[in-house]
């Protein structure tokens, strides 16, 4: 047995026995006498008492009059603002929609500010010159330089992997760099768009192009952050099509000479203001201690950043809005964050956490949505084995969702910093098979979400938030 006894909290008075001290008392030495087993039955029956609230919430969001209220309010979201990359106009006026929009659901919200970067596009372009012309879809890497005004024309070469790279030595020297890279999984594959200039400067590349990080494409290029290192020489760095990256491949495999001319104009501009937005609902009895649950606002300047990720704002909102509707107040507060530039690195997020890390002991749980808002199949979550077991009793409660898994391994960027620091954090897990589809790329827009998919994510969300915030102890860390 792997049975650890869960910790008794001095004052824990299981749910059935609350105004009966004596007879509580009685039993938690009994309790305290038998070790583990009773206790986890305890924790079992505690948790099992939200079941009737569970199944309320459930109901309000897949068939009462908050049905369909996720969908509705990123639409109406997402198409006045469209997309909001970090530094831009749009996403101030995303911050002053969703500020607005949440005060008037009767939350308590709040700004909290930061300095995020400020890399605009500009004009941009690539054609290939030879062996024949033709018009290259592509989109500049978050942070790149820009080229000169002129542009950069130069042959190319084409590589499969940093090792291929590598073995072309000087040949690369004064050429355009293709990354051909086959796409193994997005953690794995993302390392050439994040890495791919660097490694092309360190051999006298002039410019790096990048297969878009995406398993299926028509013709879609697929932008992102990409990080330069210290000491190499800056190099412009832009994401192709999958189709041709494979179609200057092909060329380059015949001993064709492949020439391609690259015109970009970004910049990176002094660091801009924004805001992290929170809104609340306080706890009745521990309004100190919270849980938190986010999704970010910024998004990449292409699409509308519809399920990358406006979709995880919103639930995050909209479970507020659900719990709220009912007229559930939990013992701690509910506080859901909007991050800002997390598409640069989580730096909204950063700074939250530098800004709140004092209060680490009164953080409860950390969730977050980054991963789109599909149909759930799990509950994601690391913590201790104590706390595994409380929220393996909670995810029960999702019973008329289908999603009663709990599976290892919260994540998020933004929620990452608490984690890393022993806060208990949990993920959503969606059918997110297509995610990458559309990824950082014009697909991302509305017509990828869908109401009742999005209705059963806002109600997995609502019902982990309420009742973790709502039981009588704090998950033990
Ligand atoms: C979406 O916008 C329409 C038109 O402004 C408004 O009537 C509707 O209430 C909004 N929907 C939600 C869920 O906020
Ligand atoms: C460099 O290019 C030349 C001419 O195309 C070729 O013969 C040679 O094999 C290349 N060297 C490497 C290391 O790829
Ligand atoms: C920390 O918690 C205390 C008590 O709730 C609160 O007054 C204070 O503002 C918090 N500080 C930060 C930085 O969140
Ligand atoms: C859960 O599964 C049952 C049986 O397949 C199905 O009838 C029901 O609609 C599902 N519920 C949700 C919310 O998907
Ligand atoms: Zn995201």
């Amino acid at each position: 047995m792997h049975l650890k006894p869960i910790k008794m909290a001095v004052g824990h008075r299981p749910l059935c026995l609350q105004s009966f001290p004596v007879l509580f008392w009685t039993c938690s030495l009994l309790l305290l006498g038998c070790g583990c087993v009773p206790m986890q039955r305890d924790m079992a029956k505690e948790v099992a008492s939200y079941t009737d609230v569970a199944n309320q919430i459930i109901k309000l969001v897949l068939s009462g009059s908050a049905q369909k209220r996720s969908y509705e309010r990123l639409s109406n979201f997402t198409d006045a603002i469209g997309n909001r990359v970090s530094g831009s106009h749009n996403l101030e006026l995303a911050i002053a929609y969703m500020y607005n929009a949440m005060s008037q659901d009767g939350l308590d919200v709040h700004l909290e500010p930061v300095k995020v970067p400020h890399w605009v596009r500009g004009e941009e372009g690539a054609e290939m010159v030879l062996p024949r012309p033709k018009t290259l879809a592509m989109l500049g890497l978050g942070s790149s330089v820009g080229t000169p005004p002129e542009g950069i024309e130069a042959e190319v070469v084409v590589v499969s992997s940093f090792e291929d790279l590598k073995s072309r030595g000087a040949n690369v020297s004064g050429r355009i760099v293709v990354f051909n890279q086959p796409f193994v999984s997005y953690g794995e594959t993302v390392a050439y768009r994040a890495f791919g200039a660097s490694e092309a400067a360190k051999l006298g590349a002039v410019a790096a192009l990048i297969r878009s990080v995406t398993p299926v494409s028509i013709n879609s290029p697929h932008t992102g952050v990409q990080d330069y290192q210290e000491g190499v020489r800056r190099i412009p760095a832009a994401c192709i099509t999958v189709e041709d990256a494979q179609l200057m491949a092909r060329m380059a495999a015949r001993g064709q000479r492949v020439v391609v001319r690259l015109n970009m104009g970004a910049k990176t501009l002094p660091d801009a203001d924004s805001f992290n937005t929170v809104a609340e609902i306080r706890g009745w009895q521990h309004p100190e201690q919270v849980v938190v649950l986010s999704g970010h606002l910024d998004s990449w300047d292409v699409g509308q950043g519809a399920m990358d990720d406006g979709g995880g704002a919103i639930i995050s909102w909209e479970a507020l809005s659900v719990i709220k509707d009912l007229g559930l107040r939990p013992r701690r507060t509910l506080r859901a964050v909007l991050w800002t530039a997390e598409e640069q690195g989580g730096v909204g997020a950063q700074q939250y956490y530098q800004r709140h890390k004092a209060n680490i002991s009164n953080f409860d749980l950390v969730m977050e949505s980054d991963l789109g808002t599909f149909a759930p199949v799990a509950l994601q979550f690391t913590g201790s084995p104590a706390a595994q077991k409380v929220m393996q009793e909670v995810v029960q409660l999702l019973a008329p969702l289908n999603t009663t898994r709990l599976e290892p391994h919260g994540e998020g960027t933004d929620i990452g910093p608490w984690m890393q620091a022993g806060v208990p954090g949990a993920s959503l897990h969606v059918e997110d098979d297509r995610y990458f589809w559309f990824h950082h790329s014009e697909g991302d827009t509305m017509s990828v979400q869908s109401p009742g998919a999005m209705d059963r994510c806002s109600a997995l969300w609502a019902v982990v938030a309420y009742v973790v915030a709502d039981l009588q102890d704090m998950l033990p860390r």
